[in-house]
């Protein structure tokens, strides 16, 4: 891969919804808490995860969920458009398998070629995405005939309105789109962009600041995963659902 980004990049920074200090929520110092969703998400999907070599994170954020996939994959890339939070990822993770990258994912792919054996993990970002953005993507992501998981707000929990009302950094005109991204409506964004949805599942049945605090006594980890079962009773109140897809294999 090259990771070349000269040329003008479009950043984030002037974008003051993802700009430095907000949205401290998205801070993590361990890896706990990534762990237990990507935990679940094996739980889910019918693929085995080793046989992917380079995973790539877009939209990386602060990497709240990067840790796992640093701990999980030979080689990492987290690509991020805003510069003030690759400076945190540069610190959380300075080690060499990790490719930190300052950059929208289209530009990237512009300036990259996704070598083969790669995955695609995307945590909270579709709903930050255009509907032009996400067909963007999705045709890449089936040129480059690589599988992804995308991992977004479940627009059917109705707790997770009120967080939006109540955080101070969050604006519902930046957020909105999660409801709209129904599994019925990204299945057909996929579909007319040549992918499959493969698995679909919901996550995480506690809100993520609780399981964070549950997950930090190590004696409740597993009990926690236990309790994920109730989606299949309670799926509104999961507070995550998630899509695998492959590029759809083409007709011979
Ligand atoms: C809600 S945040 C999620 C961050 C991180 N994945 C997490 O869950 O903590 C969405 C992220 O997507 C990034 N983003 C927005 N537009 C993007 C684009 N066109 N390409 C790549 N990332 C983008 C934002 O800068 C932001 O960091």
């Amino acid at each position: 891969m090259n990771t070349a980004t000269q040329g003008p990049v479009r950043l984030m920074e002037n974008n003051s919804y993802f700009a430095h200090d907000t949205h401290k929520y998205m801070y993590c110092t361990d890896g706990v808490f990534s762990d237990f969703i990507f935990s679940l998400i094996t739980e889910t999907i019918p693929v085995d995860l080793k046989n992917y070599q380079h995973a790539f994170e877009m939209g990386a954020g602060m990497g709240r969920f990067s840790f796992a996939l640093v701990s999980h994959f030979p080689k990492v890339s987290l690509i991020e458009p805003s510069a003030s939070y690759t400076a945190v990822l540069k610190k959380l993770f300075d080690q060499e398998q990790v490719a930190i990258v300052t950059s929208t994912l289209e530009d990237f792919f512009e300036k990259n070629t996704i070598p083969a054996q790669s995955i695609f993990f995307n945590f909270h970002l579709l709903h930050h995405l255009t509907f032009e953005q996400r067909r963007e993507y999705f045709t890449c992501l089936r040129k480059a005939n690589a599988p992804a998981l995308f991992i977004e707000p479940n627009p059917w929990n109705p707790l997770i309105v009120l967080q939006l009302m109540l955080h101070p950094d969050m604006r519902m005109q930046d957020e909105w789109q999660y409801l709209w991204l129904t599994k019925k409506r990204l299945a057909m964004e996929f579909n007319a962009c040549g992918l499959e949805l493969a698995e679909y599942g919901k996550l995480c049945f506690l809100p993520p600041p609780i399981t964070k605090l549950v997950l930090k006594q190590p004696l409740f980890r597993k009990p926690l995963l236990f309790v994920d079962k109730t989606k299949h009773l309670l799926p509104f109140l999961s507070s995550y659902h998630m899509f695998y897809v492959h590029p759809r294999p083409r007709a011979v």
